[in-house]
């Protein structure tokens, strides 16, 4: 059979298919503690169901605009004075099916093939295969300390002629760190003067914990026709949502109306039932992204704790999101054997480190119970401390450790 060089260069979600094997794991009645999730356990918000009921109920659900519903880019557009502080008109505005969308979208509308698109690592695994998928190349800057945040130096020694856009998600996926203001401040002025494009993916930009404040971009970058700024976002973290599929972006007329022509030529839009959905879940109560960001500090704090008390493992502790990205080298140095152990031997599913750029490490979700973090970490010291009794029991089932 013959396939695309690109199609062929392409990988497989790793998030999407560690959901799928646990998924499945867990139907077949295996005792599965999925670390490894990246989406909220909550409800969604009723201001959400209720707008989206009213429009189900009317049966008269039909083509959305190709850059969204009247409702949706007003919600959007309220949210982003009240969390950014700028007020965009309309044409700034696209809502599209997730925030994965809107970006690839967004890079698509900006990218030559053979532009570079740079970003730090680790990172969340699309960027480099949406990259791939318009011909561009995807590039990540490592810190030269080895750590999670990379400095304008780091950044700077990779750019180069091909350099068209830079990518920021903070607080990030999948360490959980968020950049500081100086560096946002510094990469704002940088990509002005070298009129290279600048994405905020800001999907979890109000997860932060510790009483940490979102960072607006537009708190340093003029927000006029002219700008190379671009914000992603969307419902799927904050509210909950993952599953209705709706993000948006926000960014220059031209560049969204590039991006309105790419969806109507592709999906269209998203579905306007699901864009009632998100409006309403924007202009609602809050209560929920409140309570969601309690349970995750707190959760944060469990793990955090009982981590830290293991021998030899490294960590750093997320400002914000859902994630730990934590350092198992003195254990495993392959990130995909260890993930691949906590799975067959002890059900734990985590994600590997490589996937995300940087091996040795795994990503640990704390966007479950305290019950499952205690147990998942258990399990884990259980499996990889050859000082652990040799037997542990799994509810009824007995576990015989013959690996270390
Ligand atoms: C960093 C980052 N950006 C974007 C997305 C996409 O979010 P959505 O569900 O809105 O497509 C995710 C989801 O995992 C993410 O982690």
């Amino acid at each position: 059979m013959t396939l695309s060089l690109i199609g062929r260069s392409l990988k497989q979600s790793a998030t999407l298919k560690l959901n799928e094997t646990a998924a499945i794991l867990k139907a077949k009645g295996e005792p599965i503690i999925h670390l490894g999730g990246g989406e909220p356990k909550g409800k969604a918000p009723l201001d959400a169901i209720t707008r989206a009921a009213a429009m189900l109920n009317s049966a008269e659900v039909r083509y959305s605009p190709p850059d969204g519903t009247v409702e949706a880019k007003q919600a959007v557009i309220r949210y982003t004075e009240e969390h950014y502080g700028i007020r965009p008109r309309p044409e700034n505005v696209i809502v599209s099916v997730g925030a994965k969308q809107a970006l690839f979208f967004a890079m698509q509308a900006i990218l030559n093939p053979q532009d570079e698109v740079l970003f730090p690592s680790p990172y969340w695994v699309s960027y480099k295969e949406m990259a791939k998928m318009i011909g561009a190349v995807g590039i990540s800057v490592e810190a030269e300390d080895g750590g999670f945040h990379p400095t304008m130096k780091d950044l700077t020694a990779k750019v180069g002629s091909q350099t068209k856009a830079i990518i920021i998600n903070s607080p990030n996926n999948p360490t959980g760190v968020m950049y500081t203001a100086e560096f946002i401040a510094e990469i704002v002025e940088f990509c002005r003067n070298k009129g290279i494009y600048l994405i905020m993916d800001d999907i979890y930009h109000r997860l932060l914990f510790d009483n940490k404040k979102t960072i607006s971009v537009f708190n340093y970058a003029k927000f006029d026709d002219d700008s190379k700024v671009i914000v992603i976002n969307g419902v799927s973290k904050l509210y909950a949502m993952t599953g209705f599929r709706v993000g948006w972006a926000i960014a220059n007329p031209k560049v969204i109306e590039v991006m309105t022509n790419i969806q109507a030529h592709t999906n269209s839009a998203p579905s306007p039932l699901l864009q009632a959905a998100a409006a309403g879940a924007l202009n609602g109560i809050q209560s929920s992204v409140e309570s969601l960001k309690q349970t995750l500090e707190n959760n944060r704090n469990v793990m955090y704790d009982r981590l830290k008390a293991f021998e030899g493992v490294r960590l750093t502790k997320p400002d914000g999101t859902f994630y730990m990205f934590v350092d198992f080298r003195a254990y495993e140095k392959d990130s995909v054997k260890l993930a691949t152990l906590l799975l067959d031997k002890v059900r734990v599913a985590v994600m590997p480190g490589i996937e995300f750029g940087m091996e040795g490490y795994v990503r640990m979700s704390y966007n479950t119970t305290t019950k499952e973090i205690l147990q998942g970490i258990e399990r884990i010291k259980w499996a990889l401390d050859p000082n652990a009794p040799n037997e542990l029991y799994i509810g009824e089932r007995k576990l015989v450790r013959d690996w270390v």
